[in-house]
């Protein structure tokens, strides 16, 4: 557990669902309350004071992705970034996982509705993730991106981001959904073209919140199909011509977001900067590890990799003849939290999470065996 990071948060110990969502911090909680109380007392100078949060949101989340405020753009939710990219390409073939959260489907079936880019369903092995020989072996010419999570929702298979741009090659488009890792893996977000994410789960800034960070090869090829008001040139001025999309990642912008989700993002944001992904990735790792041990030892099957190096802040398992709603019921009586799913559970620590939590899960899967 990393203790100073901890300290921000009123989590439950035995809370292990930050993959579906992330408790927020105190910090994040004040934020936003301390936004809506200034909205409340509105004067001439309190609509731009408050928007100020949103640039130091979004310098923050360029940082932490090793970029600049001129690539990145804040975003309501990853679904919307999800979307703008989609739109954003003309034509051609895109390679998305069919085993990725459905965020990563619809926008490319969408496009494929609308006569533009057409998915083409990758099947990882079971157990496998999205692997360079995976892509390598769809790759046809008129393949003009791949758009994968960095990190698997159901099963933590972490991606080499860097292999992958290898495996493509520079002129076409890498596409992550980075909404299970961006702040709690050290990734290499440099050799994706998009990256985009939501502060709802490991960023723990609540919900609404979210960026993407584009290269400049994003920038150039994609087609500003979904900008607004607010991602054009002179946005201020209001003289019934079409303005040209803003050059720079503000042209993904449709019109103002909250001011007041802005401030729990960049307080999230400035949380994850000061404790530093590497450290946060290591007290997830450490707590992983252990759950596993737990899962193990009580005779479940881990469905997550085995190697630590190609999984993240996720452990999903089953437990044999036992029925996930069975173990589930026995896991809430010892105030754990896991996400329940038909076939599987899933644990998802966080830097947070204390080693308490893995003696509750141990007392938990015991009281089945009665
Ligand atoms: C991998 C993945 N992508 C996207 C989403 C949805 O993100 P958002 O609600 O920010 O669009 C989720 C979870 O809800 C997810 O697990």
């Amino acid at each position: 557990m990393l203790t100073s990071y901890a300290a921000h948060f009123d989590t439950p110990a035995g809370y292990l669902d930050f993959a579906r969502f992330g408790p927020p911090s105190r910090d994040a909680v004040a934020a936003t309350a301390r936004a809506l109380e200034e909205s409340a007392r509105a004067d001439h100078t309190t609509v731009d004071g408050l928007m100020r949060a949103e640039t130091v949101a979004r310098d923050t989340a360029a940082r932490l992705a090793g970029s600049d405020g001129r690539h990145t753009v804040l975003l309501p939710n990853a679904s919307t970034g999800l979307f703008h990219a989609a739109l954003g390409i003309r034509e051609g073939v895109v390679l998305t996982p069919s085993t990725d959260f459905p965020a990563n489907h619809y926008p490319w079936r969408r496009t494929a509705d609308l006569g533009r880019a057409t998915p083409r369903w990758l099947d990882p092995a079971p157990g496998e993730g999205v692997t360079p020989d995976l892509v390598r072996a769809a790759l046809t010419d008129d393949v003009v991106a791949v758009s994968v999570s960095a990190v698997d929702f159901r099963t933590g298979f972490r991606v080499d981001l860097a292999a992958l741009r290898e495996a493509i090659g520079p002129d076409r488009l890498l596409i992550v959904d980075a909404i299970q890792a961006f702040g709690v893996a050290a990734m290499d977000w440099a050799a994706a073209d998009v990256v985009v994410a939501g502060g709802q789960k490991w960023l723990r800034a609540g919900w609404a919140t979210g960026c993407a960070v584009l290269s400049d090869r994003a920038l150039e090829s994609l087609e500003p199909v979904l900008t607004g008001w607010t991602g054009v040139e002179d946005v201020g001025v209001f003289d019934g011509v079409e303005h040209p999309p803003s050059p720079d990642a503000r042209r993904w912008s449709i019109t103002n977001l909250s001011p007041v989700t802005a401030a729990a993002f960049a307080a999230a944001l400035e949380l994850v900067e000061q404790h530093s992904v590497a450290a946060i990735e290591a007290a997830v790792a450490e707590r992983i590890t252990e759950l596993t041990e737990v899962v193990v030892a009580h005779g479940g099957r881990v469905l997550s990799p085995a190697d630590p190096a190609r999984r993240a802040g996720i452990l999903s398992f089953t437990l044999p003849d036992r029925d996930p709603a069975v173990v589930a019921k026995a896991l809430h009586a010892e105030g754990v939290t896991p996400t329940v799913r038909a076939d599987s559970l899933r644990f998802s620590p966080h830097a947070s999470t204390p080693p308490e939590a893995a003696e509750r899960v141990a007392a938990a899967l015991s009281s089945l065996r009665n």
